[in-house]
């Protein structure tokens, strides 16, 4: 009550103030025209009782339960880490950052005693929608109320593109059908292939569950917890990324509404354009997807692991430079393992994070290096040739001076090392902020090694000095992307397609309990100057992945759409005509300016189309 009333005075100063700015704002609860508790009612009638008052889970961490949640705050804190249950929870994102940090349980990462609980970031009302129709009228009657609309499938956006305030969000969890069709007839094609026909809204532990037991497999990610929806229309990375092309360039059919209320199925035949957009750069901002039809491909024999690690033997500098010599042989490499058939990962880190990770006797002033590569259908042998060939590449560019340790390579059954878990990850937290870049070959190989030895000395600074980075590659680009046939490319990112590896750097240091707004413009501004400055020296013409990169850099445009760009406003503008989508660094999101602070989302009236 007491609040309310509070909310209600503020309104009327705020319209007073500035009623002009209002208007070119997408609506909220401040404002005159928000629709009322009874035309949220009619709504709810219209979509069966599917409408849900956001209530944030964490509530009852606070006094008197302000929003009444029925999860004991002991049960939401001790599992706020868990991907799996932000996934579960309806409001809730992985990364509360992005929502403002709005009611936190106490302890954990990004709580303030100061701030309470609120809806604040969060979306206000969200559709439990059971059917695609019930979509369609909710994203109809948001679009017809300037209301903002989010899509959320799992909440865990790096980006917290699944999240927004003053929102109604549409949940995509009851679109968890998955059906295996062996003969899928290919639209406009005398030919068929195998598919599963999956809802929009299962993860990929499911999917990958249900493939097993019909003997395929699928391209997806790593993580069993995150969604298709997400990782498939942004593109998508996973084990097999590498052998078959991407996530996006698996998909033969999507079922879409959009927010002005159609319902499309679109495919190499009907719809092409939107079939066009949503297979790399759709996420959150075409319209919701309902279901995917996903060619499967057949399980590999084994999978073949084994690694090496490598850092300098003492705090010396010399010893230092030995490490940084070693890890650019080593980047200058991952083509050729992967033209080989090899995927993984390839991890640097510095500073005291080394030390800590990977429990190092003192602080060395080079990098610590963690090599986990995997081989399908593949022998130890062949493995164990691998790594120790590159253990010796690394002792010579290392002249010596490095502790190098190899990782026995192992055989298992390809099920037995993916079988989903989804209560690994808890990776969930308050902040996820970093940056990426594509890097193929004359980024790796063709660029002179003291080059390549300073770019990565750049690429991996640390906001707080003696703190240390992580430098993370991803073995996932290579012959799958690039031997994609044209018409299954969709509107991924051009520069996947000469690409061997995505890598992450990180770096930044953030004040988690501070103010969310304040602390991601600091962390955009050192991955600015001390980052994105480096990757466009270093690769100026590659990019990087959406799914997983900077949204907040600079040449967001040049970096995560590239040429594809202009097409894609077109195509945003023909599909969401209201623009009620929006996401950071999404297409047309220069038209819009978002702030955590007011929670308000307001068109540009000044921008170059
Ligand atoms: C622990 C972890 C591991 C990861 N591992 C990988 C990996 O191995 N490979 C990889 O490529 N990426 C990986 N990612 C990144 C991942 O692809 C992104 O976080 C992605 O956005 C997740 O999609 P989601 O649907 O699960 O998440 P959400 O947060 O629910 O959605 C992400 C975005 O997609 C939109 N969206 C979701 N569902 C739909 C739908 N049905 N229709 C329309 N829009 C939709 C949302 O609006 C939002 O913009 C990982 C992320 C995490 C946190
Ligand atoms: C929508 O209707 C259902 C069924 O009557 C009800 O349980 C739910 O609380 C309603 N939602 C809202 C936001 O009022
Ligand atoms: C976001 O948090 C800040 C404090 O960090 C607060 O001042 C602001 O009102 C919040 N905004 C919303 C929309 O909740
Ligand atoms: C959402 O809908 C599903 C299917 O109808 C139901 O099982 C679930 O309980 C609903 N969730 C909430 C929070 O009401
Ligand atoms: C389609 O393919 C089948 C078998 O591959 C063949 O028998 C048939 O004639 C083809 N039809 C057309 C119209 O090409
Ligand atoms: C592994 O071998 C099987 C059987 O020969 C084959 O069908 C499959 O495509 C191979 N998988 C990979 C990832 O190379
Ligand atoms: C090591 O290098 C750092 C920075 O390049 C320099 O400040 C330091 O003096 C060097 N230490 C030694 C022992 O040479
Ligand atoms: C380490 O490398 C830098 C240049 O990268 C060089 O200036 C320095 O002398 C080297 N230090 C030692 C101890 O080899
Ligand atoms: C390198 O290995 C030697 C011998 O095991 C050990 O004494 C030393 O502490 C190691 N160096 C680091 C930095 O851990
Ligand atoms: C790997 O190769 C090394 C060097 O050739 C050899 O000593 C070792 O026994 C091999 N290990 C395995 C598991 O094959």
């Amino acid at each position: 009550m007491h609040l309310s009333f509070a909310v209600v005075s503020w309104c009327l100063t705020f319209l007073a103030v500035s009623p002009v700015e209002s208007a070119k704002c997408k609506t909220s609860p401040r404002d005159s025209n928000w629709p009322s508790v009874q035309e949220w009612t009619s709504l709810n009638l219209s979509i069966q009782g599917t409408l849900l008052k956001t209530i944030p889970v964490a509530s009852s961490c606070y006094p008197g339960n302000p929003f009444a949640s029925s999860h004991e705050c002991s049960d939401v804190r001790a599992h706020w880490k868990y991907a799996a249950y932000h996934s579960r929870w309806p409001e809730s994102n992985d990364y509360s950052v992005w929502n403002n940090n709005s009611c936190l349980p106490p302890g954990v990462s990004g709580y303030s005693k100061e701030k309470g609980c609120s809806v604040g970031g969060l979306p206000q009302y969200i559709v439990n929608a059971t059917t695609e129709k019930q979509i369609a009228t909710a994203m109809k009657w948001a679009s017809d109320n300037n209301i903002r609309i989010i899509i959320k499938s799992t909440g865990h956006d790096l980006s917290g593109r699944s999240t927004g305030a003053y929102s109604l969000s549409i949940l995509t969890h009851n679109f968890n059908h998955i059906q295996h069709q062996p003969a899928w007839k290919i639209p406009g094609k005398n030919k068929t292939i195998d598919v599963v026909v999956c809802g929009g809204g299962n993860n990929w532990g499911d999917v990958y569950t249900a493939v097993h037991r019909i003997g395929r497999t699928v391209v997806g990610g790593e993580d069993a917890t995150v969604g298709l929806g997400g990782l498939i229309q942004n593109g998508g990375h996973g084990l097999l990324s590498s052998t078959y092309g991407l996530a996006s360039d698996q998909v033969y059919q999507v079922t879409v509404v959009t927010s002005d209320g159609r319902h499309l199925i679109a495919n190499d035949q009907q719809n092409q354009d939107l079939f066009w957009a949503v297979r790399g750069t759709g996420g959150g901002q075409f319209g919701v997807i309902t279901e995917f039809v996903l060619q499967t491909h057949p399980v590999p024999a084994n999978i073949v692991t084994g690694g090496l690690t490598f850092y300098p033997q003492d705090s010396s500098n010399a010893t230092g430079n030995a490490s940084w010599a070693a890890l650019a042989g080593l980047a200058s490499k991952i083509p050729d393992l992967m033209d080989a058939g090899i995927t993984g990962t390839v991890m640097s880190i510095t500073g005291k994070q080394a030390v800590s990770y990977a429990g190092l006797s003192e602080a060395v002033s080079g990098p610590a290096v963690i090599v986990s590569l995997t081989e399908f259908n593949s022998s130890t042998k062949r493995m164990n040739d691998t790594i120790q060939r590159l253990a010796t590449e690394a002792a010579d560019n290392g002249q010596a001076s490095l502790n190098i340790s190899v990782t026995n390579p192992a055989s298992r059954s390809y099920w037995s090392s993916t079988k989903p878990n989804l209560l690994s990850s808890q990776s969930a937290g308050a902040t996820s902020l970093f940056t990426s870049r594509l890097l193929g070959r004359p980024e790796l190989y063709d660029v002179p090694r003291e080059k390549l030895i300073h770019y990565l000395q750049r690429i991996s600074v640390s906001q707080v000095p003696d703190q240390g980075a992580m430098l993370l590659f991803g073995l996932q680009g290579g012959p799958g992307p690039s031997s994609t046939p044209e018409e299954r490319r969709g509107s991924v990112l051009p520069a996947w397609r000469s690409a061997y590896a995505h890598v992450m750097a990180y770096g930044s240091s953030f004040d988690e309990s501070g103010d969310p707004q304040t602390g991601l413009e600091i962390g955009a501004k050192f991955y600015e100057d001390a980052k994105e400055s480096v990757w466009r020296d270093w690769a100026p013409n590659t990019g990087s992945y959406m799914n997983e990169g900077n949204p907040f850099a600079a040449n967001w445009k040049h970096d995560f759409y590239g040429v594809n760009y202009n097409r894609l406003l077109g195509l945003k503008l023909k599909y969401d005509p209201s623009e009620s989508i929006f996401v950071t660094s999404g297409i047309g999101s220069d038209r819009w300016l978002s702030d955590l602070h007011s929670g308000l989302l307001c068109r540009i009236e000044s921008t170059s189309e």
